[in-house]
């Protein structure tokens, strides 16, 4: 019986320079700064009830721009504004009815101020029944703010000092789709369960903090986990089985090692891209069927098991992987099997430093 598929030849880059972390890290640190952080000072004249202090386009009359102007207060905020933007300014503290008159709030962007959890007040956002989104990135938080209106669709609170997590706070978020929190300084013990019961969660940063274990209770709705540039050295058996959805995972600069890991615990069904680099792994871990770009880069791996990838091999059945890379490990071009193109039948470069 003749197979009838032409292999499509990896490049195989060898000897080649290259600079790690070279690929595109769409989704991790590409900041806060959507096109909302372009400064908002050149914008003409404003509505007649805007605060003096800023600037309510007349085009954009439910948008009130408060950015870099110093401000060490909350300024008033008439009704009407549906968006406020008050990012990069030296406000440190929120009054109870500092938003008292925009209820219709959607946005509120506070990211680069000097807000400390002790100066806000427990109610200042909760009475904001239709805010979306909140941003409140570098500032001087120690834990997560809250409670927030159930409305809520994105947080984002990166680069804070946030180390504890106060059980609940964020319960009954049923929309809460996307949770940013890289750069805080959190533990494992300080966020399990914290995320339970979002139902809607598909996006989670905990990467540049400080746990040694994944947190317990993700909900499995969840597409997206990147806990990168952790103290992570095991992953419990059958972690990530229930996790249906889950495309994309990274791991990277961890403490993984081989013995931390169980036989099955990256062959996750829906897997597309997992990046385990910088690590202490020996071998290539088994992976899922489906999956198209594995990052290895940097661990101690000394033999290449094709068995990882492929179990059985037949006319339908082969590795999806397109892109893999091994560089920084011990493994050379002689050390590639040579019945690899028949499991890896797509892969487009295979990096190997
Ligand atoms: C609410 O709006 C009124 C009228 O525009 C204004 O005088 C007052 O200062 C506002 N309050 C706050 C907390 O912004
Ligand atoms: C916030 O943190 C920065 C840097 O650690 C510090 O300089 C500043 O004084 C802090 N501000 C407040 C209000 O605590
Ligand atoms: C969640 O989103 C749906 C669809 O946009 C909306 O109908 C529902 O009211 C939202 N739930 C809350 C608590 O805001
Ligand atoms: C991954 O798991 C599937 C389903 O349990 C199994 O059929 C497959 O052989 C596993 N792949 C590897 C490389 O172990
Ligand atoms: C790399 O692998 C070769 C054999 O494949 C072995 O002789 C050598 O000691 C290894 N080097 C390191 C640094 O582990």
């Amino acid at each position: 019986m003749h197979l009838h598929f032409i292999p499509f030849f990896a490049v195989l880059i060898s000897g080649v320079l290259c600079t790690f972390y070279d690929y595109g890290y769409d989704g991790g640190y590409a900041g806060p700064e959507g096109d909302y952080y372009v400064s908002s000072l050149s914008l003409g004249p404003s509505t007649a009830n805007c605060a003096p202090e800023c600037t309510c386009p007349f085009n954009y009359p439910s948008a009130m721009y408060c950015d870099n102007r110093k401000l060490k207060v909350i300024p008033m905020v008439p009704a009407g504004i549906q968006y406020l933007y008050l990012q990069s300014n030296m406000i440190e503290a929120i009054e109870e009815d500092a938003f008292k008159n925009v209820t219709e709030l959607k946005w509120l962007i506070l990211d680069h101020n000097q807000l400390t959890n002790g100066k806000i007040k427990k109610n200042a956002f909760s009475s904001l029944k239709h805010l979306v989104k909140l941003y409140i990135s570098f500032n001087n938080l120690t834990e997560l703010v809250g409670p927030l209106p159930k409305t809520m669709d994105d947080l984002r609170v990166t680069n804070n000092k946030i180390s504890k997590i106060t059980p609940n706070i964020l319960e009954g978020l049923e929309n809460l789709t996307h949770i940013h929190l890289q750069y805080n300084a959190l533990k494992e013990d300080s966020i399990s369960g914290a995320f339970k019961g979002l139902k809607q969660l598909e996006y989670l940063d905990l990467s540049f903090n400080e746990l040694t274990k994944l947190p317990k209770g993700l909900p499995p709705s969840i597409t997206t986990l990147y806990f990168d540039n952790n103290k992570i050295a095991n992953i419990p058996d059958e972690f990530f089985q229930g996790f249906k959805a889950l495309q994309y995972l990274r791991l990277s600069n961890n403490k993984l090692k081989d013995g931390g890991v169980p036989g099955n615990a990256f062959n996750i069904s829906s897997l597309v891209e997992l990046d385990l680099s910088f690590n202490e792994l020996g071998s290539i871990p088994a992976v899922n069927e489906g999956l198209e770009n594995l990052y290895l880069q940097v661990n101690k791996i000394q033999k290449f098991n094709l068995n990882s990838f492929c179990k059985i091999i037949g006319p339908l059945e082969y590795s999806k992987i397109r892109h893999l890379r091994l560089d920084g490990n011990n493994i050379s071009r002689v050390d590639l099997p040579q019945d690899m193109y028949s499991c890896l039948r797509v892969a487009s470069e295979i990096d190997l430093g």
